[in-house]
C-alpha cells in the first residue's frame, strides 16, 4: 500500500472542480441502481466531458504535472523512433504516421523534425486523441514549434479506413479504464464503487460482461493463490487493437508501455494488481480520492494484445524492452550531434533514465506488430522477448 496521508493539498478551485465531478459521479451511481462498476468510475475520472483528469484544462504531463513521459523527458526518445520509423518507410509506398494520445504533442514535433532533418516527412501526422483539452493543447504547441510543418498534422476523431503506414501509441493503453477484479476464497468477484453516507466506497457483486468472463476464465489457471487476490482487466486496449487491427492495411504498430507478459502481469505475487494513482509525482493506490485531479493508471497485460494482434492477422514483429528498442535505434548515435560539455551531460543523464533497468528500460517495453512488410524489421529483433508472452 502507499500512503496518501502525505500527498500535496489540492487548491480551492481545483477543489470545487474535483467536487463537481464526485456529485456528477453520486448522482451516476444513484441512476445504476446504488453501485457502477470500476471501469465506468475510471472512464469518469479521466475522461468525463469538461472534468475528467484528461479533459479538463490542467497541466498533466511534465514537471508542472502530475507524472513525465519518454518524450517529455527526452527529444531523443521521439528521435529514435523516427529512425524505426523510417525503416518502415523503407518499405511503404505510402508514408503516414498515426499517432494515438498524443499528450502535449511534444513526441511528435520531435518526430517531425527528425524526419525532416532526414528528408523523410511522411504525408501526413496524425492525431487521435480523446480529450479535447489536450487536442487544444497539441494544436498551439505544434503550431508555435514548428508552423511550416503544422499543414502534415491532422487531427481525427475516428480511424482513417485502411490505413497505410505507422501507428505510436506511447502510454495510452495505461491511459484505458480497466475492470477490476477479486478472487475471494477461489470465487472471481468484479469490484463496484457506491456511495454510503454520501462517501465512496469498493464493494464486490458478478462479473458484469460475457466478454469479462471470458478473460478470467484465460488468467484463472495463472492464479494459484487466489485467496485473496486483486486484479485488472484491460479490455478497452484489446477493442481498441481489434479495431485498429480491422483498418490497418500496411505497415508497423508501436504499442509503448509499461507493462508484463500474461505471467508476469498475473502473478501469485502480484495480488495487489497494478492500479496505481499519481498526484503532483506521487504515487499512491487510491482511486477514491481527488476525482479529476489525478491520474488513474494500469500496467498493461502485453499477451492479450499480441493475442489480439495474432487473432486478426498481425504480425507478432517484436517485444522489446524500452531499453533494447532505443539502442537497437541508435539512441547513442543521436547524442553526438550535441557536443558542448553541458549538453554531453545533459544528453548522457536522458539516455539514462530512458534505458538504465532501474528507471525506464526495463518497466516499459514496446510491441511491434506488422502487416504486409516485404522485410522483417531487424532492429525490433534486439533483445527479443516474444518467447515470453
Ligand atoms: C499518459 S498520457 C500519454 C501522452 C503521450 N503519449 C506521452 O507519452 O506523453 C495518455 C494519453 O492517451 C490519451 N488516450 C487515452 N485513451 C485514448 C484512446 N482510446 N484514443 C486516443 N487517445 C487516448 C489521453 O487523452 C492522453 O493524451
Amino acid at each position: 500500500m502507499h500512503s496518501t496521508t502525505k500527498l500535496p493539498i489540492a487548491d480551492s478551485i481545483a477543489q470545487q472542480h474535483s467536487n463537481q465531478l464526485l456529485e456528477h459521479i453520486k448522482h451516476a451511481i444513484a441512476d445504476a441502481g446504488g453501485k457502477i462498476n470500476f471501469v465506468d468510475y475510471m472512464q469518469r475520472c479521466l475522461y468525463a466531458p469538461g472534468f475528467g483528469y484528461y479533459s479538463a484544462g490542467s497541466h498533466k504531463l511534465g514537471s508542472k504535472g502530475d507524472f513525465t513521459t519518454a518524450p517529455e523527458i527526452s527529444s531523443l526518445f521521439s528521435r529514435t523512433l523516427a529512425q524505426h520509423i523510417i525503416d518502415v518507410f523503407q518499405q511503404i509506398e505510402s508514408k503516414n504516421i498515426l499517432e494515438f494520445g498524443a499528450g502535449s504533442g511534444k513526441m511528435a514535433i520531435d518526430i517531425l523534425l527528425e524526419l525532416e532533418s532526414q528528408n523523410a516527412l511522411p504525408e501526413h501526422y496524425y492525431i487521435i486523441e480523446v480529450s479535447a483539452d489536450l487536442q487544444q493543447r497539441q494544436r498551439q504547441y505544434i503550431s508555435s514549434s514548428i508552423p511550416h510543418l503544422l499543414p502534415k498534422v491532422v487531427w481525427l476523431d475516428t480511424l482513417p479506413t485502411n490505413f497505410i503506414g505507422v501507428v505510436l501509441a506511447n502510454e495510452v493503453c495505461d491511459a484505458m479504464p480497466v475492470h477490476c477484479l477479486h478472487f475471494d476464497n477461489g470465487v472471481v468477484k468484479e469490484r463496484y464503487i457506491e456511495n454510503i453516507n454520501n462517501t465512496l466506497q469498493w464493494c464486490e457483486s458478478e462479473l458484469s460482461q460475457a466478454e469479462l468472463i471470458r478473460h478470467v476464465e484465460e488468467i484463472t489457471p495463472l492464479i494459484t493463490n487466489s485467496d485473496d487476490y486483486f486484479t485488472e482487466i484491460n479490455l478497452a486496449a484489446k477493442a481498441w487493437l481489434a479495431s485498429l487491427a480491422n483498418t490497418f492495411q500496411q505497415g508497423a504498430i508501436f504499442i509503448i508501455d509499461y507493462g508484463y507478459s500474461k505471467t508476469n502481469y498475473y502473478h501469485p505475487e502480484r495480488n495487489n494488481g497494478t492500479l496505481m494513482c499519481y498526484y503532483q509525482h506521487q504515487g499512491h493506490d487510491n482511486p477514491l480520492i481527488l476525482q479529476g485531479l489525478q491520474d488513474i493508471t494500469t500496467h498493461v497485460d502485453f499477451t492479450a494484445l499480441a493475442q489480439v494482434a495474432f487473432d486478426n492477422r498481425l504480425q507478432v514483429a517484436g517485444f522489446q524492452s524500452q531499453a533494447d528498442f532505443l539502442l537497437a535505434g541508435g539512441i547513442t548515435e543521436l547524442h553526438t550531434t550535441r557536443s558542448d560539455a553541458f549538453n554531453t551531460l545533459k544528453t548522457a543523464t536522458e539516455i539514462k533514465q530512458l534505458t538504465l533497468p532501474s528507471e525506464m528500460g526495463e518497466n516499459f517495453k514496446v510491441l511491434s506488430l506488422t502487416r504486409n512488410l516485404e522485410q522483417l524489421l531487424s532492429k525490433v529483433q534486439l533483445g527479443d522477448r516474444r518467447h515470453s508472452l
